[in-house]
Parts: structure tokens; sequence; C-alpha cells
């Protein structure tokens, strides 16, 4: 140790590797800790010599990585299944697979910055200056100098037997290096010079913040024209062209949209003379490939609520169920499409199902094509002749009671979507004790349920409401026979 606060070290040039190593080894075993050696070229083995240990830095790229895999998962973690949890399908909010790609990405960036940064930090850098660069002579560092640096604040330095020790190991010439004796200040006005250039460049900055701050009534500066200013008609505008002033031009009768004209309305409507067709219109052909992209629309568009073999049971079916039950939803189940109504039904009517929508089925007919729509509808049809049951003949149904043709139309007629025979209510009223009961409506009137009740419901459901249902939401049923309603009448007495 010495007291000169501006002496930096000792400086030893050696012959060659050879010798550098040798020497090196020599201070590394005489115990210094504060030094280093120069080439002007990578040299084997020297690290040994020094007795330098391995880089610590893939411990703390390894380390940050983790907290960068573990950041990742809690971030995902945090944001999708605690902070705004949001169902897609009744998924699982949370699931490792579907989030390792961030994960992943994550981990890297953690381990790429701090690759980057701690190189730098555990080399000290960045340093603008070092006092070794101030010698003549170890300017051949970078061309055929070897040396060996040693610091005097090495605790063991001490400056003539420091110095005899670089001798006997084997150095050409030893020197004294110094720090700088003139200030290390920045040289001249460079600071206030900095300082202007900062300010300056604010400027620009400053303008845009001014112009995003504030309005003008003046158009903005325009550099290329394009089509943004030329001469044109605005729809809703003023003209003096036309008598009446406007410059939108009234339809002319009877035009008809490009693309949009069909000889065959019920093709576009599902209607022929305001009635329901039962057949596909005369311009499908209903063929193999045809069921094949009904197929393909069905599973897309339909399979996911109504279920891939349209029974009617889906995923989306029982996470919306499990809402039901925990009252953060109101839900009927899709209709089973295999189901006696639905075969019953009429093309037509199924169409516009698909078109329009119902209730909680959303409308179709922007996203599905006119013809994708027929296709689904004829797949529907190949799914009902497959899975399908139209129940016992008519030979067999006379053969049952009542009660029994009751439960059967009960079931067929998918009643059990939204009424229940235990008491427990669901979307409509439970059918429990429902036979003589008395009934409060919307309008304050109260009714029995008896059979003219049922027939009206059934018929007409909108025609009366009962106090704390939804109107609407139960659908029309034109096709029950009156007897098929007598039968579930008196199927319906028996629930006590
Ligand atoms: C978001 C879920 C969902 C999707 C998707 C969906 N449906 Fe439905 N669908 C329902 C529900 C729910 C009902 C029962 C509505 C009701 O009676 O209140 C229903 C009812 C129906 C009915 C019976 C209509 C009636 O008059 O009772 C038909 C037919 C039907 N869907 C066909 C389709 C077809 C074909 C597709 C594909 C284009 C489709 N659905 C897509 C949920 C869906
Ligand atoms: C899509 C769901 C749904 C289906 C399917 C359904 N209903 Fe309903 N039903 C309701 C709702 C909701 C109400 C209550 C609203 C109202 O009174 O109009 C209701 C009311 C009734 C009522 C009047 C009960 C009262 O207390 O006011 C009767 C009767 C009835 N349904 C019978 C049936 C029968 C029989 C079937 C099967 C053929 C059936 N419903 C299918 C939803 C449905």
């Amino acid at each position: 140790m010495t007291n000169d606060n501006n002496f930096y070290g000792l400086l030893a040039e050696f012959e060659d590797p050879t010798a550098l190593c040798k020497g090196a080894e020599r201070v590394r075993d005489a115990g210094y800790k504060h030094w280093d050696c120069h080439s002007p070229f990578p040299v084997h083995g020297l690290d040994d010599c020094m007795g330098v240990k391995f880089t610590r830095l893939p411990w703390i790229v390894l380390t940050m990585g983790l907290i960068g895999l573990f950041s990742g998962i809690a971030l995902q973690w945090w944001t999708n299944a605690v902070d705004y949890p949001y169902d897609i399908s009744g998924k699982p909010v949370w699931s490792l697979p579907a989030n390792i790609p961030v994960i992943f990405e994550v981990t890297v960036l953690f381990s790429a910055f701090t690759a980057f940064f701690a190189m730098w930090g555990i080399n000290g850098l960045p340093r603008w200056y070092h006092p070794l660069l101030r010698k003549k002579s170890f300017a051949k560092a970078t061309d055929d100098g070897f040396f060996i640096s040693i610091e005097a604040k090495d605790p063991s330095f001490a400056l003539e037997r420091t110095g005899d020790f670089l001798n006997t190991i084997g150095a050409k010439r030893v020197e004294e290096v110094r720090e700088a004796d003139e200030p290390t200040n920045l040289p001249g006005n460079i600071k206030a010079k900095l300082w202007i250039t900062a300010g300056v460049m604010l400027i620009p900055v400053g303008m845009v913040y001014q112009t995003w701050d504030s309005t003008t009534t003046e158009p903005r500066v325009h550099l290329v024209k394009d089509m943004d200013k030329q001469d044109r008609f605005r729809s809703q505008g003023e003209t003096s062209m036309f008598a009446d002033g406007r410059m939108s031009r009234p339809q002319i009768e009877g035009t008809v949209a490009e693309g949009q004209f069909f000889e065959d309305m019920s093709f576009v409507t599902g209607k022929d003379g305001g009635n329901y067709v039962t057949a596909m219109p005369a311009s499908i052909t209903v063929d193999e490939k045809f069921l094949a992209e009904g197929k393909k629309n069905f599973d897309i568009f339909c399979g996911l609520c109504h279920g891939a073999n349209g029974a009617g049971n889906s995923k989306i079916h029982e996470r919306a169920m499990m809402l039901a039950a925990q009252g953060e939803a109101i839900w009927v189940q899709p209709t089973d499409l295999t189901g006696v109504r639905i075969m019953d039904m009429a093309d037509g009517q199924i169409f516009e199902t698909i078109s329009n929508g119902l209730n909680t089925m959303p409308a179709y007919a922007a996203q599905i094509s006119t013809e994708e729509r027929w296709a689904i509808i004829a797949y529907m049809r190949a799914l009902q002749e497959e899975y399908g049951d139209a129940g016992p003949s008519a030979d067999e149904l006379a053969k049952m009671t009542p009660v029994e043709r009751g439960d059967l139309v009960f079931n067929q007629q998918g009643c059990m979507a939204c009424h229940t025979t235990n008491g427990t209510p669901l979307v409509g009223p439970t059918f429990k004790g429902y036979v003589g009961s008395d009934i409060k409506l919307t309008t304050g009137e109260t009714v029995k349920g008896d059979l003219a009740y049922l027939t009206e419901s059934l018929r007409d459901p909108l025609a009366k409401t009962r106090e704390g249902s939804i109107p609407g939401a139960m659908v029309a049923y034109p096709n029950i026979t009156d007897e098929q309603i007598s039968d579930l009448f008196e199927y319906l007495s028996t629930l006590k």
C-alpha cells in the first residue's frame, strides 16, 4: 500500500506468452488480489495461471430467468384467473399449456437483459478512462506486448518489494503508473453545449405536445394529397344541383341490389305466401357435397351449443347450467334438434330460426350464406334420420293410457328444457302442483291452472304472463294437437 493517491500501480512487460503465464503463476501464488494480465490475443491457459475462477454470470442469468419464468406465470394467472376471469366456452380460466408462449417470452426477456447488463456490471463498465491507457508503452498490448499490472490498492502491495518481485519473475521492464495529474473535469464548455443541445431538442417535443393539447380550425399540414381532398358529394349534404336540394337520390322504384334478385323467394325467406315451406327450395339439390357443406357449417356454428349430434348437450350448455344454478345466468337448454318437435318442424321455420335467431340463440344471417343455411337444414335432417326417435306408432299410442301419452308428449316436445316436474323452478314455473292452482298474472288477475289455460299457454304463450316470469321466453307449439294437450293435462294432473 502507498499513501500517494495518484499512484495507480506497477506495469511489467514480459517477453512472450510463456513468460507471461509463468509470471502470472508467481503473482497468483504470492497472494495478490488486484492485478491483471494484458495480451494482444487470448492466451490459452492464462486463466489457470492467474487462478481466475469461472464467471458467475450463468448463475445470475439462471436466477433471473427463473424469476422471469415465475413472473410470467404469476402475471397471466393474476390477469386471467383472478383479476379479470373471462369465460370462453366454459374453458378453464387458468391452464398452463395455453400460457406457455408468454411464459417462455418473459423468461427469455429476463435472461437476455440480465446477461447483457450483468456482464457490463461485473466488468465495471461503462468506463470512460483507465490509467493504464496513459502509458505509451502499454499500446503494445494491442500488438506484441505482454503485461502484468498490479494495483497499489492491493493489500500485499509495497512499491519497492513488488517492483523487485516483478523483476525476479522475469519482467523485461517495470514501470510506475499514475492516475492523471490534471483535473478530470470535462474539457472546455462542453457541459454548457450539452445543456443547450438538450434544450433545443425539447423544441420539437414541445411542438408535438402543443398540437396534441390544442384544437385548431386550420386544415392540417397535408404533404401527400392523395384523394383526401377532391370534390365530392357527401351523402347527407346539400346541393343546388337537384330541385329538392339533397345530395342523396332516392332509390328508383323496383331497384334490386346487385346479386340480390331471386326468382324463388322461398329460398331467401323460407316462406311461401306467408307460410313456412315444408321442403327444400326447388333450386337446391341435396347431394353428398351439399350435405358435407352442411356438416362443416353445423360443426362450426351449431355444434358448440346443440352438441355435435344435435342432442342439445354441449360444454356450453353444461357451463351455462352451472352459472344458472349459481344465479348468474338465465339459460334455456339448446333444443334437441333430433327430437320429435324439430323433426316435425317445417324446413322454412328452421330456416327462419337460423337466420333470425330465437331468444338466447343468436341470428346467423350475417355469418352463414343463404345456401349454407339450407345445407345445414339438410344435414340436420340427416342427423334426425340417424339419431331421431319418432316414438311409438299410432297403434301403440292407442294402447297407452292418457297419462303415459301425456308424459311422452312432455318429453318429445322438450318441455323439460324450461319446466321441471319436481318443484324446482327453471326458466319457467314448475309443474308440481300446477293443475288446479291459482296463478297470479302480471296484470294482477288470477287464473286457474286448468285445461283451457294450458291450451292457451301452448298456442299463444304471450297472451298471459305469470307474475315474476320472463314473458316471451316460451315458444308457441302450434303443432301439438288438442288430444295431445288433453293427454298432457292428464299427465300434469298427476304431479301433486
Ligand atoms: C349460443 C348457442 C346456440 C347456437 C350457436 C345455436 N343455437 Fe340453436 N338454439 C339455442 C337455444 C338456447 C335454443 C332454444 C331457444 C329457446 O327455445 O328459447 C335454440 C333453438 C334452436 C332451434 C329450435 C327453434 C324452436 O323454434 O324451438 C333450432 C331449429 C336451432 N336452434 C337450430 C340451430 C342451428 C341450425 C344452429 C347453427 C346455425 C344453431 N341452432 C346454433 C342455442 C344455440
Ligand atoms: C324455452 C323455454 C320453455 C319451454 C321449452 C316451454 N316453456 Fe312453458 N313456459 C316458459 C316460461 C318462461 C313460462 C312463463 C312465462 C309465461 O307465463 O308466459 C312458461 C309458461 C308455461 C305455462 C303457463 C304456466 C303459468 O303458470 O303461467 C304453461 C302451461 C306451460 N308453460 C306449458 C309448457 C309445456 C306443456 C311445454 C312443452 C310443450 C312448455 N311449456 C315448454 C318457458 C318454456
